[in-house]
């Protein structure tokens, strides 16, 4: 339930806890007074007056990922995400935390397969919208990872990170000594097929070496496997593909499209690595 996730929420101004408040309007509020409306569709923008520099996915990016993942071209990385969460997860009142949730699409399959209480995060609140609708049992929060999480000490069983920044001492601090976070990366070669024709940005080899090296303060590794998915993709798709990623930030939508094969499916193949990490004691 909402308010159970409610519990694990700590105010972003003084650090006390939140609680969810119906009257007269449904908002969050802290002990000392600071409270946070929710929006029409559910989500609570915690960034509220700060303001931020960061460039969020638009709401063009985000209805290119949700319709390209709602028709289940990546449910087999959605499906491994959830079975590699699951053993975290079977205890009662369990937690997931998913860091840059996006649409919600990863959140959703974790949730219908395992019972546990749930906050996502996302700085975008196009992003949110569409996750506030589709999880809506879930504390779902604009909020930009870079800053301390509004999440309590020793409070989640599960962090998942699914092509979204990484924020290992704060993921550490929130995660329960026993728990995990699960990280989700394209490999070299990612979508090679397209990605030059979309100029999108490639993956560099020694990734895989680069983010055991960005967790090692917090995190150690705790096993890896790759999955790939075979592809076969129209024009549209292809540049829904392609704009839903940080590549979106700088294509235009419709020069996109016009350089996909009118006619016609291209093979593409997603190459992904689920990797795992247990916080160090
Ligand atoms: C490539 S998308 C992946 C979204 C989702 N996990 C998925 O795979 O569908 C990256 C997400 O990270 C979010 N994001 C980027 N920087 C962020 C930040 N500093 N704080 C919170 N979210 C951020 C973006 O808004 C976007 O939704
Ligand atoms: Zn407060």
């Amino acid at each position: 339930m909402l308010s159970d996730a409610v519990a694990h929420l700590r105010c972003p101004v003084c650090q006390a806890n939140l609680e969810l408040s119906e009257r007269p309007r449904r908002a969050l509020i802290c002990t000392a007074g600071h409270s946070f409306d929710a929006a029409r569709q559910g989500y609570f923008n915690l960034l509220t007056g700060k303001g931020t520099v960061f460039e969020a996915d638009s709401a063009e990016m985000v209805a290119a990922r949700e319709e390209f993942l709602g028709a289940g071209h990546y449910r087999p990385l959605a499906d491994a995400l959830s079975a590699t969460a699951a053993p975290y997860l079977s205890g009662d009142g369990a937690v997931v935390f998913d860091a840059g949730t996006g649409s919600g699409y990863y959140l959703h399959t974790i949730l219908e397969q395992n019972k546990a209480d749930a906050v996502g995060l996302d700085i975008s609140k196009f992003a949110l919208r569409r996750a506030a609708r589709l999880n809506p049992e879930a504390a779902n929060l604009v909020w930009d990872i870079w800053r301390p999480l509004p999440i309590a000490d020793d409070s989640i069983d599960v962090v998942t990170v699914v092509f979204a920044p990484r924020n290992p001492p704060e993921f550490a601090r929130i995660l329960h000594a026993d728990g995990s976070l699960i990280v989700v990366t394209p490999r070299p070669g990612h979508l090679a097929e397209i990605a030059e024709r979309t100029g999108m940005l490639g993956i560099e080899q020694g990734k895989a070496e680069r983010l055991s090296d960005a967790m090692a303060e917090g995190f150690e590794p705790a096993g890896n496997h790759d999955l790939d998915i075979d592809l076969e993709l129209n024009g549209a798709q292809l540049a829904n593909l392609a704009y839903m990623g940080p590549a979106g930030h700088h294509l235009d939508r419709d020069a996109l499209l016009a350089s996909m094969p009118a006619e016609g499916k291209l093979q593409v193949t997603a190459l992904f690595t689920i990797s795992l990490f247990k916080p160090r004691s």
